[in-house]
């Protein structure tokens, strides 16, 4: 046995418990004192039954998976897990909080299951890119039928306890969460009912269903397109229905160690980790942030009222301030939608939606009412004049040491902080739309910004639940500042001759939801339209330009709202290529006399991959972003970027930067202002290092 697990014994009923760390992870010194444990239980001649329990808040939360991708050590989980089911007197796992991964694994090798009713169990092995590796896609099917573990696996499934009862996977509830107690009286019924071991091992093979197999394998190609796991996990049921437990167990075994070597685990344990590390930050440490029990916004138009809604969701008091009673009102009513429809989908009752609009919410004319809170959020109109005169209002009437944040998406941050009395005081808290789903929140720290005001605007991230990533300020911070360069490449294609339906299906089949031109059609073509005219008007403006993007703007055409852009859209919203588009476009190419060139589907995911990268080492360069990681999170939570390549930066490092820059360097032979490489490529490639290098200094 280890430090982490206990052997003990109340009367004849033996409890192993496993206590390790926060989450109970199961380490390798945790499989190892457990299989210890197992053992001794087996010889004590006094133990009647054994109860296997968890320490502090869990059960076991599953893997270490920091052991993920290092030679794995013995003894195997597998192994453990089958002594534990192979003794000969009945084992109880007795589960609350959570049971998740191998952890459920583990209450599966026993014989019985009780679990505290608000406990959770589950296997979500496929969301980290490798399937249950320890018995879980052979013991569900035989315990609970394989409707049940097609259910449940590949949608990385996490059952409340009353569910997993109804399904057959836990044998019964419990009122507390004292799981000793629990577990130790369920033991000593099964006792007096005479009931003994009852090994999954030694249950009926579960039955076939073809139909079933088609159906789930139909569904997770199309719902986790381009991903190994789900359908991985989809075989290994099947094996269940094959062979006996110890041979379906071997070829899980395997099929896990396969799913371990694919860059898609890879990905997505980066991702994991990287949404970990962002909020670890050496300007972070021991600052603590200032007060939030009550914060205001200014505008209550699209963004306003999104981030109002987001601060009403997580139960935090919001005062809005508009123009005029009109657009207060109208505000009121955009939140007071927003809510309904989380009492739609179960995130609230109706009673709780009435409270928070009665008592958190109010909607007001003038700026007294923000005297009393602790950060305002500015979401007025993108103009510098009028975003001035705002902060002008905040300055005069916030009480001192509030924050002022501004939501601008592309505004200087350190001049409008500059036009206030306390500058240190001022960030920009940039949302993205809508503001209450979406989960990425860039924190942009501005010259001045006090250490106290950046650790505010993360402590409000976490109370709205969002994904803070710490930004600089420059021209569209991380996210739009790269956004803006791969949709030049596109655009750049689509002059070319690439047609911009075959660039959004390969950016599809690269994993994107959507393409860049679909994207386009859902924000709006006018979006498109005015960014260009800023930029022109602020001498920034692209040497390429989408002159057929300002064509279909003038023709109305401004994509999802006005019913066509870049594709005419039926009532259902759902788009249809426009061969007069395709006209458009090779009109324009004449115009501008480009001899047409064709893209193969890899060449045109390349530059658009190859762009996204090079501006991400730039904006490193220029120390807008910290670490790799941080550009990673910015574009999966906020891009639509594919989570199961980890990131843009982590694809890199998969494709190899050596490569990544040759394709610049070969990209850059006919465009070389554009596709000049990052000076930090360069040096990265010529070191031999990658992306990942950047991101294990202090804080990472
Ligand atoms: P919007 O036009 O929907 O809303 C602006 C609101 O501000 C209007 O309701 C207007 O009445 C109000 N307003 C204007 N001046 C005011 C003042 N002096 N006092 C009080 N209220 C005032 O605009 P939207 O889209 O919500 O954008 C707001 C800000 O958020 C802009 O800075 C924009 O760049 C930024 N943003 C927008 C995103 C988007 O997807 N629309 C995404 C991220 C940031």
């Amino acid at each position: 046995m280890t430090d982490h697990v206990k052997y003990e014994r109340d009367g004849d009923i033996a409890v192993i418990t496993i206590d390790n760390g926060a989450v109970n992870a199961l380490s390798h010194a945790v499989r190892q004192g457990l299989g210890v444990a197992v053992d001794r239980f087996a010889k004590d001649a006094d133990a009647k039954a054994l109860v296997i329990t968890g320490a502090g808040r869990l059960f076991i939360g599953g893997a270490d998976i920091s052991e993920f991708g290092k030679p794995p050590k013995e003894p195997f989980l597998p192994a453990v897990l089958n002594r534990i089911e192979a003794q000969e007197k009945p084992v109880v796992a007795a589960i609350h909080g959570v049971a998740l991964g191998g952890g459920f694994e583990v209450a599966l090798a026993a014989h019985y299951r009780i679990a505290a009713k608000d406990a959770v169990v589950g296997l979500p092995e496929v969301s980290l890119g490798v399937i249950p590796g320890a018995g879980g896609t052979q013991r569900v099917p035989r315990l609970a039928g394989v409707a049940t573990a097609l259910e449940m696996i590949p949608a990385a499934g996490r059952w409340p306890a009353g569910k997993a009862l109804e399904h057959g996977l836990v044998d019964a509830l419990s009122d507390t969460n004292d799981m000793r107690a629990e577990g130790i009286a369920y033991a000593k019924t099964l006792l007096a009912d005479g009931k003994g071991a009852r090994p999954i091992a030694a249950m009926p093979r579960p039955e076939f269903d073809a139909e079933a197999f088609k159906a789930a394998r139909d569904l997770w190609a199309k719902k986790a397109k381009g991903q190994v796991a789900q359908l991985t996990a989809i075989d290994a049921i099947e094996v269940a229905t094959q062979t006996d437990l110890a041979d379906g167990l071997k070829t899980e075994r395997e099929l896990f160690m396969k799913m371990i070597d694919t860059p898609q685990r890879a990905g997505l344990i980066h991702a994991f980790f990287s949404e970990r590390k962002v909020t670890q930050l050496p300007e972070l440490k021991g600052v603590e942030a200032r007060d939030l029990g009550k914060i205001g916004v200014v505008g209550g138009g699209l963004m306003g009222s999104g981030i109002a809604t987001a601060a009403l969701l997580s139960h935090l008091p919001v005062v809005v301030v508009e123009q005029n009673q009109e657009a207060a009102d109208k505000a009121r009513a955009t939140i007071t939608k927003n809510l309904n429809s989380a009492v739609k989908r179960g995130k609230m009752t109706e009673g709780q939606r009435d409270q928070l609009l009665e008592h958190g919410l109010t909607c007001a004319v003038g700026y007294d009412a923000l005297s009393d809170v602790d950060l305002a959020i500015e979401a007025v109109f993108e103009d510098m004049g009028v975003k001035k005169a705002v902060f002008a209002e905040l300055d005069r009437v916030m009480k001192p040491g509030a924050v002022m944040a501004t939501n601008t998406s592309y505004l200087d941050i350190n001049e409008i902080a500059a036009s206030t009395s306390r500058p240190f005081d001022v960030i920009g808290l940039h949302f993205f739309s809508p503001a209450h789903i979406m989960k990425l929140l860039e924190i942009v720290v501005a010259d001045q910004t006090a250490a106290d005001v950046t650790a505010t605007g993360f402590a409000l991230a976490k109370l709205l639940r969002k994904t803070p990533v710490r930004a600089g300020v420059c021209d569209g911070f991380i996210g739009n500042r790269i956004l803006s360069t791969f949709r030049a490449a596109a655009d750049r294609m689509v002059l070319a001759g690439a047609s911009p339906y075959q660039v959004d299906a390969a950016i599809r089949d690269f994993g994107f939801a959507m393409g860049p031109y679909q994207v386009a059609d859902l924000a709006g073509l006018d979006i498109g339209f005015m960014t260009r005219q800023r930029k022109a008007a602020e001498g920034k403006a692209d040497s390429v330009q989408p002159t057929w993007a300002d064509e279909l703007y003038h023709m109305g055409r401004i994509g999802q709202k006005s019913g066509r852009g870049y594709y005419i859209y039926d009532d259902a919203r759902k788009g249809t290529p426009d061969p007069e588009v395709d006209a458009l476009i090779a009109a324009e190419r004449e115009k501008a006399g480009v001899a047409e060139c064709s893209f193969t589907d890899d060449e045109i995911q390349r530059r658009y991959m190859c762009a996204m990268v090079n501006e991400g080492a730039k904006v490193l360069g220029d120390g807008i972003a910290a670490r790799p990681l941080d550009i990673d999170v910015t574009l999966v939570a906020g891009y639509g970027f594919p989570r199961f390549r980890g990131g843009p930066m982590k694809w890199a490092d998969l494709t190899g930067l050596p490569t990544v820059l040759a394709d610049l360097e070969r990209f850059a032979e006919s465009d070389p202002a554009f596709w000049a490489p990052a000076p930090l490529l360069r040096q990265l490639v010529s070191e031999g290092r990658d992306f990942d290098s950047l991101n294990t200094g202090e804080g990472a």
